[in-house]
């Protein structure tokens, strides 16, 4: 068995609660007026949603954005699609709400990372498409590992867009000594700041982190997609003891140079139940997920989704842009041609063959 059953109750792990929070750990979805989820259906045929990298991105398609968001932060507590239930759901999935056979539902850490995430943003996608009405709207990709994409753009950052209207992408809870115009992303951080040295610059770290853990340290879908979990299993460690290179590597990294060092939880994008509040997290995975492509796109041997019915049968329940609650299988997102999205080319020209 490794569906996992939404079973919720406002419980939670993974954060230091005696020590102040500041987003709420009640982060069970609200009441549906559907009793029951029921099996996903794809929407065929249909128009295909295009991804588009973060720094090029035209003013017409910014305020678009913007409109979808602010339309979702603006729906009422009681709907699903909410900005705020939407982040609650990563909650769920990740800080123990969600129990199934008695025990917490951590999607981390595991083969279940990319899956997991693929589904995740492609909900949040069809509610913003829905909401700015436009079939062949897609999420930005935050895409910071081409030169280019390394600092993130100003419309992102600012707390108003103009003195009356507050700017829907911004968050209050970021790291401030990132967080501003022009600072160059550490791909590698681990929580203390780097000194770039004379013979190589922060560009260079990127592009050989990425380079080890797209290539050399990414190799089979163990080490890129992490080791199996399945029902039974510890709830944070899987059998394998094996985060894959990317989850491990650049996704931790942009989480923790994200969030604020200075709140006890690192909110919002430091720890797992705040991070869906901060609008840079779905840029921020739409890119991971972009990994998930270019790797399997590199036609290397061994570049292949994990194999057998515990990995193919792994579910999970999301709410859709009708509010409806659908279960997903990981089988069903392999094939981006059946979710209808894909990436704008980006270059990967400056990592590909980056010797470290
Ligand atoms: Cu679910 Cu980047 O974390």
């Amino acid at each position: 068995v490794s569906s996992f059953g939404p079973s919720c109750k406002e419980a939670g792990s993974g954060f230091n609660a005696d020590k102040g929070l500041f987003r709420s750990t009640a982060c069970c979805p609200p009441p549906s007026k559907y009793v029951k989820e029921e099996d996903y259906v794809f929407p065929q045929p249909g128009e295909t949603r295009i991804r588009q990298p973060l720094h090029s991105l035209s003013p017409e398609y910014i305020e678009k954005f913007r409109y979808g968001i602010q339309q979702m932060r603006d729906l009422p507590d009681d709907d699903p699609r909410s900005f705020k239930n939407q982040a609650k759901v990563h909650c769920a999935y990740c800080n123990g709400s969600y129990t199934q056979n008695g025990q917490q539902l951590q999607i981390h850490n595991s083969w279940l990372f990319f899956p997991f995430h693929r589904y995740y943003l492609y909900f949040f996608e069809r509610i913003l498409g829905h909401f700015v009405d436009d079939k062949t709207f897609g999420l930005p990709y935050w895409n910071w590992d081409n030169p280019d994409g390394m600092v993130i753009p100003n419309f992102v950052l600012e707390e108003k867009q103009s003195d009356t209207n507050p700017n829907p992408l911004y968050d209050l809870f970021r790291e401030k000594k990132h967080i501003k115009p022009g600072v160059m992303i550490d791909l590698d951080f681990t929580g203390t700041d780097r000194i770039v040295g004379k013979y190589y610059s922060q560009k260079d770290v990127n592009d050989t982190t990425m380079n080890r853990q797209m290539m050399r340290n990414a190799f089979d879908a163990k080490s890129f997609f992490g080791g199996r979990y399945v029902a039974g299993s510890a709830p944070i460690a899987n059998a394998d003891n094996l985060v894959g290179a990317i989850e491990a590597g650049c996704h931790t990294a942009v989480h923790r140079w994200v969030g604020d060092s200075e709140k006890p939880n690192h909110e919002d994008m430091g720890n797992f139940y705040s991070a869906g509040y901060d609008p840079l997290f779905y840029l921020h995975h739409s890119n991971v997920d972009r990994m998930w492509t270019l790797w399997k796109d590199m036609e290397v041997v061994g570049h292949k989704e994990p194999e057998g019915e515990d990995w193919l049968n792994a579910s999970y329940v999301f709410f859709d842009e009708n509010q409806k609650p659908v279960r997903v299988y990981n089988r069903d997102c392999v094939n981006l041609d059946n979710l209808k999205y894909k990436y704008l080319h980006s270059s990967i020209d400056s990592w590909k063959d980056r010797k470290p």
